[in-house]
């Protein structure tokens, strides 16, 4: 038993040890976004989102309340935004960040930072939705 909980103990370590070492490598290389999800409610089939939000960083994921998938909105050099529904288009998985656009895990799609299919089996872009700016809030219609 003594034994056993030792192992187990000594695992553990090594495994936060292990994890510690490859996140900043990984950080290091562009592969890892470190954002967090800003979760709101919709009402009336629009989603506010701060526009403080963008001191932070130019890209950001949002998800509403009930919504099954999040938004990707992203602040342009020209100060324009645009915001991309992580949704893939070949079977509807959830994609993920990955270097400067999204990628799906199911099956390899991947698109670009506009939406656009890089590669398939998806063949079609990327939900837009159209963004607009209304005094201190970034306004998303559904
Ligand atoms: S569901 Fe995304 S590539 Fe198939």
């Amino acid at each position: 038993m003594e034994r056993r909980k030792f192992i187990k103990t000594g695992c553990s370590f090594c495994l936060l040890g292990a994890a510690g070492m490859l996140l900043p490598m990984l950080e290091s290389c562009g592969t890892v976004q470190k954002t967090a999800v800003f979760k709101t409610e919709a009402k009336n089939n629009k989603i506010d989102v701060p526009l403080s939000l963008f001191e932070t960083g130019k890209i950001h994921f949002v998800r509403a309340k009930g919504q099954m998938y999040d938004i990707a909105v992203q602040q342009h050099e020209d100060k324009t935004y645009s915001a991309i529904l992580m949704r893939c288009t070949h079977m509807d998985n959830q994609l993920t960040a990955s270097g400067n656009g999204y990628r799906c895990s199911l099956h390899g799609s991947e698109f670009d930072s506009e939406g656009n299919v890089k590669k398939g089996p998806a063949e079609q872009a990327l939900k837009k939705y159209t963004v607009t700016v209304e005094k201190e809030n970034l306004v998303i219609t559904l």
